[in-house]
């Protein structure tokens, strides 16, 4: 059953990364990151092909790391995270086939097939499910230079990507966005609307790329592919 349609946003600055290229279109072990995520969803049997979200003017830096990998669409992204997924959730659903959909960040270039298989079978019970990982370190507020109030870390969570959804649920959460605070990810707007999303365990291999030294951590991983792919 192939029945998944992935969204990878890519339409980011990468400013905490540096260097002159946007992160998604370095490299990692010779590949740009969009090129791996896009390997790493294509791998999977049930998704059916990608919808890729990218910064206005991009299209052909895109295509050229994509290296004739394809998409069923390519279309700019906004100003936030939440508008690009936005306008990519309207490509998938011009698209008109597929009721359920990924949607991932170019930032995290490695997913283990078993975090998608997760959440595929979450998705059957649920409207939305995503993958976490439990908070390991002690939770603190700064103040000011000094140490603040502990946070209970009980039951908190390292929310990531990709994050699974039944398509007209998705949509209706971002046609519906009424402006406010910006999210950072998809699954707090569709629990705004009190719809539960579920959880599944991720895995490290899914920290996103933010700062340069992220790119040796996920050298270190695809080494050790056969260990989590
Ligand atoms: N993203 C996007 N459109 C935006 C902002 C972010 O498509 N307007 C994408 C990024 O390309 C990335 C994902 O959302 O794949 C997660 O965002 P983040 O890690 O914050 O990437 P950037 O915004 O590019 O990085 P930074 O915040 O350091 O500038
Ligand atoms: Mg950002």
């Amino acid at each position: 059953m192939t029945d998944m349609i992935a969204v990878i946003v890519a339409a980011g600055r990468g400013e905490r990364a540096g260097g002159g290229l946007p992160k998604q279109y370095r490299a990692l072990a010779g590949l740009p990151l969009i090129a791996h995520a896009h390997d790493s969803l294509m791998r999977h049997p049930r998704v059916a092909g990608v919808v890729l979200v990218v910064a206005e003017g991009a299209e052909e830096m895109a295509r050229a790391a994509l290296d004739g990998r394809p998409v069923l669409a390519m279309v700019p992204g906004g100003a936030t995270r939440r508008a690009s997924v936005a306008a990519g959730l309207e490509a998938v659903a011009a698209l008109g086939h597929g009721d359920r959909v990924l949607i991932h960040d170019a930032a995290r270039p490695l997913i283990p097939r078993a975090v998608i298989d997760r959440l595929a079978a979450a998705l059957d019970d649920a409207a939305g499910a995503v993958p976490v990982l439990p908070v390991a370190d002690t939770l603190a507020r700064g103040d000011q230079g000094a140490l603040g109030d502990i946070v209970p870390r009980d039951g908190l969570q390292r929310v990531q990507t990709p994050q699974a959804f039944r398509l007209d649920a998705i949509l209706a959460a971002h046609r519906g966005w009424a402006g406010g605070e910006e999210p950072t990810d998809d699954a707090q707007m569709l629990r705004a609307l009190g719809e539960p999303v579920a959880l599944v365990a991720g895995d490290p291999v899914l920290d996103k790329i933010t700062h340069p030294a992220d790119f040796d951590r996920a050298e270190t991983w695809l080494a050790a592919a056969s260990s989590w792919r």
